[in-house]
C-alpha cells in the first residue's frame, strides 16, 4: 500500500465533503480572556472568542494562577509516574477529595480528561460487571460511546431524552441483568437538559445504575457548581457522575464521584486509569482551586446568565434563529455547511470575532450552525459587536429571519 496517498485520499474525501477540520491558531493572553490573538501565516490579528468551553473564564482566574505557580514552585513540572508508581501527589489527593465533596460522593477519581474518564470508567463498569446491559442515550458524546463498544457488553440505545423509550427498552430486557443508564445533563450541541429524576426513577424502578456525563454543566449549575443534579437535589441518586475540569472549572482533566466502592473498583480495574501518567501535580492544584472558588462564588455564573439572556434578546429583536433551550448554549441556527462556513471565515476576517462553525457529522445535515457561549467575562460592548456583526451577515447571506411572534 502507499501510505501517504492513501491518506492524502481520505483527506481529500473529506475536503470535498466540507467536513476538513481547519484549526485556528490562538494565542490567550493571561488575563484577557475572551480576547486572544490569531496568527494566520504572517498576520496576526486580535479576535474575541465566542465559542469557548472556558465558560466562566476560570482559565485565567487570578486564584487559578496562583494555584498553579506555587505548585509548579513547590512540586515541578510532571507528577513523574502513573498513580500506581509514584505519580500520585499530595494534590492529586486534594483535589479528589474535593471533588467527593462537591458532588456528596463518598469518592473521586481523577484521570488525565472528561474523554478518557468516561471512556475508563463506562468500559470498565460494563465491561467488568459479567451480563451488564448498558442504556445508552442516542446523543451521547463519542467518548461514552467509545467506552461502551469497548467494553464489549449489550448496548441499548434508548431515543434522546426519551423517558417512554428508555422505559419500554428497561422492560424488555432480562428483569435479572445488571443495568446501566448512561447519559448527560446538558447535552453540548443543542444545550438541552435530561429529565434526571424521571430517568432516577425509572432506575430504581429496573434497578439499574446511573451514570451522568455532566461535562458541561460543573462549576456552571448548583448553589456549589456541582452541576445540574445538585440544582435539582438529586446528586445522591446518582451512581456516578462525570465530570471535566477543562470546562467551566478552566484547567484540564476529568473524573468520576461515586461510591467508596465504585471509586475503588474501577481505580482498581481501569487500563485508562492504571496505565497512564498522572496529571502534573500543578493541574491538580489549579484545579482544585478552581472548584473551590466555584463552591464559594457566584458571581461568576450569576453574570454568564445575565450574559447568555442579553444575548438571546438581540438575537431575538434581530430575528436571527437559535434554539430555545434552558441552558448557557445558544445555538445559533444557519442551517446550510457553506454559509456557516462562510459566516464563521467573515466574522473572524471582518469583525474579529471568532465562532467555530458547527456542521456535519457534529450535528446533522440542514441543523448547521454557530455554538455561541456568552461567559461573564463578556462585555455589554462585545455583545453589541457580535449582535451588530451577525445582523450584517445575516443580511449578507439572506438567511431567513425568525418571525417575531414565533421568538
Ligand atoms: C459530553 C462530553 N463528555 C465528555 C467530554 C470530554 O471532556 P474533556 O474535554 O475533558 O476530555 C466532552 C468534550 O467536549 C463532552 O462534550
Amino acid at each position: 500500500m502507499r501510505y501517504n496517498e492513501y491518506f492524502r485520499s481520505r483527506l481529500a474525501d473529506l475536503q470535498d465533503e466540507g467536513n476538513y477540520r481547519v484549526f485556528i491558531d490562538l494565542q490567550r493572553r493571561r488575563g484577557a480572556f475572551p480576547e486572544a490573538v490569531q496568527t494566520d501565516g504572517a498576520a496576526r490579528r486580535d479576535v474575541t472568542i465566542w465559542c469557548s468551553n472556558d465558560y466562566l473564564g476560570m482559565g485565567q482566574h487570578p486564584d487559578v494562577l496562583a494555584a498553579m505557580h506555587d505548585a509548579v514552585d513547590r512540586c515541578g513540572a510532571g507528577a513523574g509516574g502513573t498513580r500506581n508508581i509514584s505519580g500520585t501527589t499530595h494534590d492529586h489527593v486534594l483535589l479528589e477529595a474535593e471533588l467527593a465533596d462537591l458532588h456528596g460522593k463518598e469518592a473521586a477519581l481523577l484521570f488525565t480528561s472528561g474523554y478518557v474518564s468516561n471512556w475508563a470508567a463506562l468500559g470498565t463498569l460494563a465491561s467488568e460487571i459479567p451480563g451488564c446491559i448498558v442504556f445508552s442515550d442516542a446523543l451521547n458524546h463519542a467518548s461514552m460511546i467509545e467506552g461502551i463498544r469497548h467494553s464489549r457488553a449489550q448496548k441499548v440505545i434508548w431515543k434522546h431524552n426519551d423517558l417512554e423509550d428508555l422505559e419500554a427498552k428497561l422492560a424488555a430486557a432480562d428483569p435479572d441483568a445488571p443495568k446501566l443508564i448512561a447519559f448527560e445533563s446538558v447535552y453540548s450541541m443543542d444545550g438541552d437538559i435530561a429529565p434526571i429524576k424521571e430517568i432516577c426513577d425509572l432506575a430504581d424502578r429496573y434497578n439499574a445504575m446511573t451514570y451522568l456525563d455532566e461535562v458541561h454543566a460543573v462549576g456552571l449549575y448548583g448553589p456549589r457548581g456541582g452541576g445540574i443534579a445538585e440544582r435539582e437535589g438529586l446528586m445522591d441518586r446518582l451512581t456516578v457522575i462525570e465530570g471535566t475540569l477543562g470546562k467551566a472549572f478552566g484547567v484540564v482533566g476529568g473524573y468520576i464521584a461515586a461510591s467508596a466502592e465504585l471509586v475503588d473498583f474501577v481505580r482498581s480495574f481501569a487500563s485508562g486509569f492504571i496505565f497512564t501518567t498522572a496529571l502534573p501535580p500543578a493541574i491538580a492544584a489549579g484545579a482544585a482551586a478552581s472548584v473551590r472558588h466555584l463552591k464559594a462564588s457566584n458571581a461568576e455564573r450569576d453574570l454568564q446568565k445575565t450574559r447568555v439572556a442579553q444575548l438571546r434578546e438581540r438575537l431575538d429583536a434581530q430575528g436571527i434563529p437559535h434554539l430555545p433551550n434552558p441552558s448557557h448554549i445558544i445555538p445559533v441556527m444557519v442551517g446550510d455547511p457553506v454559509k456557516c462556513k462562510f459566516i464563521s471565515d467573515t466574522l473572524l476576517e471582518e469583525f474579529g470575532i471568532y465562532i467555530q462553525p458547527i456542521n456535519y457529522p457534529t450535528v446533522p445535515k440542514g441543523t448547521e450552525r454557530l455554538r455561541i457561549t456568552p461567559s461573564p467575562v463578556h462585555s455589554e460592548a462585545d455583545l453589541d459587536h457580535l449582535a451588530q456583526a451577525l445582523e450584517t451577515l445575516w443580511a449578507r447571506c439572506q438567511i431567513a429571519r425568525m418571525p417575531m411572534a414565533a421568538q
